[in-house]
């Protein structure tokens, strides 16, 4: 038995990438697209994207909240996986990103699945929790400015279903969470590697954490009646 994971060496994502679905060519287009760009890495990685879109269909989301569009990778990654009659509300600020994420959804034709706001997520988030949609969603995918995502994480808390699940992109930065010297790097790792730390001792959700693409936190919204691993680890 290994207690570590093996790193993703070249080699060994040919191979995975050999028995996984494959990546579908309008996604691949998209991502080659968004490369030619100076910012073109921002986007979750394909193997993130498969994971994402297996969890929605075993969740059977119907209702499925993005914060961090850009140019549409993840957006139309899990459109492409939910239902006809599923619904996306997806936050962004840069229109020049989401024109081109808009032009893949419509090529896709899951445009009429999704509505973008384009303001500051957090104005959005609040306006939903205003309009009631407390235990609406069933997925959300937090991945957009990274200081932000505790304010974001908590109003997916209140927005999420119980049992439902919020995915949180980044959160090993690039391993830089865990240096030695974290006290020294920027604000926005530190409110990360406090974010990481915090989500073991809360008792509202269950937690963890993959080493996928740059880190991937699964969070699934606990109920009552459903016992949180860290409170069975803890008993
Ligand atoms: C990491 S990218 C999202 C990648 C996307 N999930 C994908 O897979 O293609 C982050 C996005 O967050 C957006 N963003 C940054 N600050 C924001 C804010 N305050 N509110 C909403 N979106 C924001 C950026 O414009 C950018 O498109």
């Amino acid at each position: 038995m290994s207690h570590t994971s093996l790193g993703v060496s070249a080699p060994l994502q040919h191979y995975l990438n050999s028995i996984n679905p494959s990546e579908p060519a309008l996604l691949c287009r998209l991502r080659e697209e968004t490369a030619r760009l100076r910012q073109g890495k921002m986007h979750i990685a394909p193997a993130q994207a498969q994971l994402l879109a297996w969890l929605a269909q075993l969740l059977a989301v119907k209702n499925y909240l993005e914060i961090g569009v850009f140019t549409g990778y993840s957006s139309t990654a899990l459109a492409l996986a939910l239902p006809g009659d599923a619904r996306i509300t997806a936050c962004d600020i840069s229109v020049t990103y989401t024109d081109i994420a808009r032009r893949y959804w419509t090529e896709a034709q899951v445009a009429h699945k999704i509505e973008l706001s384009l303001q500051p997520a957090i104005i959005t988030l609040d306006e939903l929790i205003a309009q009631g949609k407390c235990n609406h969603y069933d997925l959300a995918l937090i991945d957009a400015d990274k200081a932000a995502t505790p304010h974001y994480f908590e109003r997916c808390l209140k927005l999420i279903r119980p049992n439902g699940v919020i995915a949180i992109d980044n959160v090993l930065s690039n391993g830089r969470v865990f240096q030695a010297a974290c006290e020294t790097q920027s604000q926005s790792i530190q409110i990360l590697r406090r974010f990481n730390q915090s989500l073991k001792e809360d008792t509202r959700v269950s937690a963890v954490t993959l080493p996928i693409g740059d880190g991937l936190t699964l969070v699934q919204k606990c109920t009552d009646t459903v016992l949180c691993l860290h409170s069975i680890a803890n008993s």
